[in-house]
C-alpha cells in the first residue's frame, strides 16, 4: 500500500533493528506504558512496526493492537509474534482509526510527525481521542525540533549497521513549513537504493495546543522514558495526555 510518506519496504525492515539499537530505551518504554494501563489492559500503537514495544507489552498480560502503513514491518512482526498475540491492521493511521478503545494510545520514536500537515496532525489527534477510554491515556515521544529548525544546510552522516553494510543518512530542513526531508541509503553489496521520508515537526507547545484542538490535554512530560524533568536543555520529549472530559 503507498501512505506516500511511508517507504519501510522490505530493505528498511531488514535493517531496522540495526538502524535503531535502542534496546535500553525499549524496556524502559515498555515500563512506562505499561504503569499508565490497568493489568490485562488494552493498548494501541500508531506505527507498530516489527513490535519492538507491541510485543514485550502483550507478554506483560496487555492487549496490544498496532496499526502500520508497511507490509514489510508487520511481516516482521507476524513472524516475531508466534502465540499470534498482537492484533495488528495495515493502514494510515493517520487516516484511519481501528474502531475500538484503548487504555492506552502510544506513538514513539517520532512516528507522529509522519503526519506532513498541521491539518493531518490535528486530524489524527482527533482520531486518538476517539479511541481513547474516558480515563485512557495518550503517549507521544517525539524530538524537540531546536536543533533542527535552526539548520541552514544539509547534513550528511552515516551509520553502520553491521561488518558489511553502512546507510548514508542526508537531512534537509525547510523551516518555512517545519518539514524535515531525510534520505536513507543502505550500501551493503548490492545495487544502492535510496529512500525518502517526510517529517513534520511540531514544537512541544505547538502540539500540546494541537493536542487541545483535538480535544486532550497534557498532563505529564519527561524527557525519557525513566520520568526525568523535561528542561531548557532537552531534546526529546514523553508527554503523555488524555481526554479534556476525563474525571479530574
Ligand atoms: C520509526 S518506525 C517505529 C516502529 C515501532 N513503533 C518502534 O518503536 O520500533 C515507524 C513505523 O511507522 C510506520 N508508519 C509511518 N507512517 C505511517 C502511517 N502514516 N500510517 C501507519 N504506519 C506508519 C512505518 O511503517 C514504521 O513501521
Amino acid at each position: 500500500m503507498s501512505l506516500g510518506n511511508v517507504h519501510y519496504d522490505e530493505k528498511l525492515a531488514s535493517v531496522y533493528d540495526q538502524m535503531y539499537p535502542i534496546e535500553f530505551d525499549t524496556s524502559l518504554a515498555v515500563d512506562l506504558i505499561a504503569s499508565l494501563a490497568p493489568a490485562g489492559g488494552r493498548v494501541l500503537e500508531l506505527g507498530v512496526g516489527n513490535g519492538r514495544i507491541a510485543l514485550p507489552l502483550a507478554a506483560r498480560g496487555f492487549q496490544v493492537h498496532g496499526i502500520d502503513g508497511s507490509e514489510a514491518m508487520l511481516a516482521v512482526l507476524r513472524e516475531r509474534d508466534e502465540k499470534g498475540e498482537v492484533t495488528a491492521i495495515e493502514g494510515d493511521f493517520t487516516e484511519t482509526g481501528t474502531g475500538h478503545t484503548f487504555d492506552v494510545v502510544t506513538v514513539v520514536l517520532n512516528t507522529f510527525f509522519v503526519a506532513t500537515t498541521r491539518e493531518q496532525q490535528i486530524s489524527c489527534l482527533r482520531m486518538v481521542r476517539e479511541q481513547l477510554l474516558a480515563d485512557g491515556k495518550f503517549v507521544l515521544e517525539a524530538f524537540d525540533p531546536t536543533p533542527y529548525h535552526g539548520m541552514e544546510k544539509p547534513e550528511f552522516s552515516m551509520r553502520h549497521l553491521d561488518d558489511g553494510a553502512v546507510m548514508l543518512d542526508t537531512l534537509q530542513v525547510d523551516r518555512s513549513h517545519q518539514l524535515m526531508y531525510a534520505t536513507h541509503t543502505i550500501i551493503d553489496g548490492g545495487r544502492p537504493e535510496t529512500k525518502h521520508h517526510v517529517l513534520r515537526y511540531a514544537f512541544p507547545f505547538e502540539l500540546d495546543l494541537l493536542a487541545e484542538l483535538a480535544g486532550l490535554r497534557l498532563v505529564d512530560r519527561w524527557e525519557d522514558w525513566e520520568r526525568n524533568p523535561y528542561t531548557a536543555r532537552s531534546f526529546r520529549h514523553v508527554s503523555v495526555y488524555e481526554r479534556a472530559d476525563a474525571p479530574a
